[in-house]
């Protein structure tokens, strides 16, 4: 009997990004970007340096506003609702669409507030589960066996890979919904690195992720859908499987088999 791959119902879309257009100081980053990310998977964004794949991170919680000069054009669909419609609370945005940066950003506080910061600075904190949720988090991690009996001493005695846990263990602490992973293990050493990649994988399901790396091995092991972005263009964007064994765009062949820089 032939294999049947069995791929379930079709989700909805997550996050669809419509004709997406950003420029920075009149200088455009991402032209015309189309693509729908449905719910629970795990997208990896590739692409030479300054090709535009932080902006496009920065597309999908308009962070790139926090730029000087930038001009968005197009829509950004968040379960189908505009992020760039007039009257969107970005605050609330940033909440449901966290972002993770190369180099773990880590206050100079303890390892607990650093978890509990983002829920004081979104006013969650007033709800009596601040506690809960940090421990939660650190859980869903995998930090609190390390961390469970020092949680009040300083953040900045973790090693970088903790520490980048953290981070995410401080986003993961919001109950979001998409998480945007800016090369997370960019700052990384091996054993680190696997233990970020072990975790994203983990999270899978569980959130809808956006992950930029300049890792291809890292895209092709733990992503669903890729990708590859040139100069601001989306060349294309398919399961990672396809990307990776049957890239249609001479480009993408060009730049997975590294003769395109
Ligand atoms: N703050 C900024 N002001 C002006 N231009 C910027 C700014 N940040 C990035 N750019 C430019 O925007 C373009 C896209 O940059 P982006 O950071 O998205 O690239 P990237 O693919 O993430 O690169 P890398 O792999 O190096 O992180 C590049 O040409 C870059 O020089
Ligand atoms: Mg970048």
């Amino acid at each position: 009997m032939a294999a049947v791959k069995w791929l379930g119902e079709p989700k909805s879309p997550k996050v669809a990004l419509e004709n997406l257009s950003v420029s920075y100081q009149g200088r455009p980053v991402l032209k015309h970007v189309s693509l729908v990310i449905p719910e629970g998977r795990l997208v990896a964004i590739i692409g030479p340096s300054g090709s535009g794949k932080s902006a496009l991170l920065y597309a999908l919680n308009r962070m790139n506003e926090t730029l000087p000069e930038t001009r968005t054009e197009g829509r950004v669909l968040l379960n189908g609702e505009n992020i760039y419609a007039p009257g969107v609370d970005l605050q609330e945005l940033r909440r449901r669409v966290p972002i993770i940066f190369p180099r773990p950003i880590v206050f100079p506080q303890s390892i607990y507030d650093n978890v509990a910061f983002g829920l004081r600075y979104h006013g969650l904190a007033s709800q009596g589960r601040v506690a809960d949720l940090v421990f939660e988090s650190l859980r869903l991690v995998g930090l609190w066996d390390e961390v469970k009996g020092r949680l009040h001493r300083s953040a900045l005695e973790l090693t970088a890979g903790q520490r980048q846990l953290l981070c995410i263990a401080r986003a993961l602490a919001l109950q979001p919904e998409v998480l945007l992973l800016d090369e997370p293990c960019g700052s990384l050493d091996a054993i680190s690195t696997l233990r970020v990649e072990n975790l994203i994988q983990e999270l899978k399901g569980r959130y809808t992720m956006v992950v930029v790396t300049h890792n291809m091995q890292e895209a092709a092991r733990i992503s669903d859908e890729t990708g590859f972005l040139l100069e601001g263009e989306l060349v294309e964007y398919g399961s990672t499987e396809q990307i990776f064994t049957q890239p249609q765009d001479e480009r993408t062949e060009q730049y997975l088999t590294g003769r395109l820089f």
